[in-house]
């Protein structure tokens, strides 16, 4: 194990953000993980795992533990069902796409959304009609405190949208080391009722399509609106889709006829902030090295060498400016840091 002081932060973000940690140290074992957290108890550690979900407006005034355990496996099978368990470390993406070669379903529609297995379960991931806590069935972490091993069931992380029990109540007491999921290996469950999903196998002829197929036209989708962090420093949707109460959508939809929404129950109404934020006049705007996607107005950009205090300095202005607007208050869903 290998402790460097001063390391840069600007590889492991993926917005691309030069920052400092005092120190950092690739994790690669659970033991490695165990003594560092006995021998740093009393100081300040700060959790690193994929880095796709943060915004560093300042240097990390922490040992930095970059979280790379690495490992996938089937743990237990039935005929139509696998459960698999992967390490924290493991790329999201790279396990999709394991999944996809072993025929595996249940994934295919969270292709390509960037981070580890690891944080996967924090925000419970999601996107075209398939949330993480589909698939989950639990997940292992280690208590900070303690460095106790502690069993996570389904129903133990509260999952809600892009939340969990990790970012509440136990928020910083737990380390994800790795997460069990249960797949299928038959009769996939092909959801493919979202809008854009139907539409790109449409115009493809697809009408039967397989996992991979759906696969295929998510990466597609996603591609064409979302940055590659690769090429373009981002953190995906930087805010989550408010929600609101029927009376106040009523209100919004009065003004503003052809606002889009989700009915989520009798009361509750989520509208999607990338068209909030596009009507505030923001979509595609660039200020310096830093600025809101043309393609998709939830994601902020660093074309290069913006810092984070810019970047959060013009989250708070859309926020504002949304506000102002509309009166709708909306959160962010990357971690401020
Ligand atoms: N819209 C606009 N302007 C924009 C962006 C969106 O008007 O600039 C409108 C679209 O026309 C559409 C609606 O907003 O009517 C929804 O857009 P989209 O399908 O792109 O989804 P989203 O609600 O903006 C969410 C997730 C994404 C996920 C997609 C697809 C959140 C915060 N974001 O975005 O997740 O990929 O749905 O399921 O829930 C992420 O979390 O990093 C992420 C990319």
């Amino acid at each position: 194990m290998t402790i460097i002081n001063h390391a840069s932060i600007k590889p492991f973000n993926t917005f691309g953000i030069e920052a400092k940690a005092q120190s950092y140290c690739d994790v690669t074992s659970i033991t490695t993980l165990k003594s560092l957290l006995k021998e740093y108890h009393d100081k300040p550690l700060f959790v690193l795992g994929g880095g796709s979900n943060m915004l560093l407006t300042k240097d990390i005034e922490a040992l930095v533990l970059h979280i790379n355990l690495k490992g996938i496996e089937v743990v237990s099978e039935t005929e139509n069902t696998v459960v698999i368990k992967a390490m924290a470390g493991e790329n999201w993406h790279n396990f999709v796409l394991w999944c996809l070669q072993h025929n595996y379903g249940g994934v295919e529609n969270l292709s390509l959304i960037p981070g580890n297995i690891g944080t996967a379960p924090i925000q419970n991931i999601g996107a075209y009609g398939v949330e993480l806590k589909d698939i989950f069935v639990s997940c292992e972490a280690i208590n900070i405190e303690n460095q106790a091993l502690r069993t996570f069931s389904k129903p133990d992380c509260n999952f809600g949208y892009r939340e969990s029990i990790f970012k509440q109540d136990l928020k910083g007491q737990y380390i994800i080391t790795s997460v069990k999921l249960e797949l299928t290996k038959a009769n996939h469950q092909l959801r493919t009722n979202y809008g854009v999903i139907k539409n790109e196998l449409e115009s493809n002829g697809i009408e039967n399509p397989t996992i991979q197929d759906i696969s295929d036209a998510v990466i597609a989708i996603r591609q064409s609106k979302l940055p590659d962090p690769k090429e373009i420093g981002n953190s995906g949707s930087f805010f989550k889709n408010p929600i609101i109460t029927v009376e106040e959508f009523r209100e919004l939809e009065r003004n503003f006829p052809a606002v889009p929404s989700y009915k989520l129950s009798e009361e509750a109404v989520k509208v999607p902030a990338g068209w909030l934020i596009e009507k505030a006049g923001f979509k595609g705007k660039r200020f310096k090295d830093y600025g809101v996607h043309n393609k998709q107005a939830l994601v902020l950009v660093n074309y290069g060498n913006a810092n984070g205090k810019e970047i959060f300095e013009l989250a708070q202005l859309i926020q504002n400016t949304v506000k102002r607007l509309f009166n709708i208050t909306i959160e962010t869903e990357v971690n401020i840091i």
